[in-house]
């Protein structure tokens, strides 16, 4: 008897809980409505004035790329690499709608790459995390997921971009991550003044419909508001959206990634990917339609070795790094792999990364398709590994390879010294 009215008191606690966290779900968003719709410029379709007195651009097909880094020596040597690609990508044919270039680094002070790469600074949530050093075994906990201060920087440079719009410098606005290359130019998907929708990127994994999550995503996303299966199976990276879109999606980004990572139920069912749900959450309660592709359809990303036909690809995302296996041997003899890069000397000295040898028949290639017994690698395989390892070397060296910082510092010198002439100071 105890047990069954303990039972019943349970499942009316439960049913309580529920009702209030839908109304605080509700009565926040309405809030952050208001808020979020006060971010809005008051016109929309003016073209921007000079930076300082005026709007966003929000015409043409031109695009400012943006990526969050906490300024680890880990993102820094990836962040080399990127700007190198993109350097190389913008003179290509169509390059040249690849307009802006800015980091947002969620750290309390500058590191060696501010003064060297356009780069806004934002107020990271702890700073005892900063640039991703080793912390005290009490700070271990705040600093283990990073990816937790993305939204709040976004936010950051949404809002001092509100303040100097020409802090945006084209009407699309194309979030990124340090671990992605450009070995092409990407496009806009049309003009921003037209009827294209935003772009990203369809992530499987992130299923809010799907049955382990129902149950989670369901007060995070109550039935009044509609079905699961309505959250985009997508995250922040890569999107591409006009700066309104942004502007409207950021705040919500933000305060489902708060609620979640204060929810350790949540914390763990949705593991490393939580921030992909908080942002797919994001644009679904604000009816944010994202046009999602997948590789090879998509226009932005492939993801070796998952992905080894680029399609209509024009970057690399390597969160997965491939590997090249002697088949019936278990020990990869060559690897790309991020994971390994964390240590201050690739910061500091930017190695190139080792190219693998001459392809030979016999080589199997394990990926989160085939699973880690692998696949014969083809030729073409080969080729498009080799691509993704000659686009990451091909940036560094673009940039000055080891001397990276006395071949940026020269040109961010002879930069300043243009700008100083052009304004008749000196
Ligand atoms: C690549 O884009 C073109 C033009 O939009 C399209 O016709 C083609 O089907 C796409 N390729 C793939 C593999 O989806």
């Amino acid at each position: 008897m105890a047990a069954r009215s303990g039972g019943v008191l349970a499942r009316q606690v439960g049913a309580l809980v529920a009702l209030l966290t839908t109304s605080l779900v509700a009565a926040w968003m309405w809030r952050e409505r208001t808020s979020a719709s006060q971010l809005h410029p008051p016109a929309q379709g003016l073209q921007k004035a000079p930076s300082g007195s005026g709007w966003f651009l929000t015409t043409g097909d031109t695009l400012h790329v943006v990526f969050t880094s906490d300024g680890s020596p880990y993102c820094n040597y990836q962040t080399l690499a990127l700007y190198g690609s993109f350097r190389l990508a913008r003179r290509l044919p169509g390059g040249h709608k690849m307009v802006g270039f800015t980091r947002i680094l969620h750290r309390s002070v500058d590191d060696a790459l501010s003064p060297l790469l356009s780069t806004f600074r934002a107020q990271p949530r702890y700073p005892v995390c900063d640039g991703g050093k080793a912390v005290a075994a009490k700070d271990r906990v705040l600093c283990k997921y990073a990816v937790a201060d993305r939204p709040a920087a976004v936010r950051q440079f949404l809002e001092a971009a509100r303040r100097d719009p020409g802090l945006i410098q084209a009407p699309w606005l194309y979030l990124i991550e340090t671990d992605f290359l450009f070995f092409k130019p990407v496009a806009a998907p049309g003009p921003a003044e037209g009827a294209a929708r935003p772009l990203g990127y369809h992530y499987t994994y992130v299923n809010a419909a799907a049955k382990i999550h129902t149950a989670l995503m369901q007060r995070y996303y109550p039935a009044g508001l509609g079905p699961l299966s309505d959250v985009p199976h997508t995250g922040p990276s890569p999107v591409m959206a006009r700066v309104p879109e942004w502007l409207r999606v950021v705040p919500r980004w933000e305060l489902y990634t708060a609620q979640i990572e204060s929810d350790p139920q949540a914390v763990k069912s949705l593991g490393w990917v939580r921030e992909m749900f908080a942002f797919s959450l994001a644009c679904a309660v604000e009816r944010l339609e994202l046009e999602l592709h997948i590789c090879p359809a998509s226009t932005l990303i492939a993801q070796p070795p998952v992905d080894l036909r680029l399609g209509n690809a024009t970057q690399f995302h390597y969160t997965w790094g491939p590997k090249l296996i002697e088949a019936g041997n278990k020990t990869p003899f060559w690897r790309f792999e991020k994971r390994e890069w964390r240590a201050q000397s690739f910061e500091d000295n930017a190695p190139m990364r080792p190219l693998p040898p001459p392809w030979r028949e016999g080589w199997v290639t394990p990926s989160g398709r085939v699973g880690p017994q692998g696949a014969p690698t083809t030729k073409e395989d080969y080729e498009t590994i080799l691509l993704e390892v000659t686009t990451f070397n091909r940036g560094l060296e673009e940039v000055g390879g080891s001397a990276w910082k006395y071949v940026l510092g020269q040109e961010a010198a002879a930069a300043r010294a243009e700008q100083d002439q052009l304004q008749g100071v000196g």
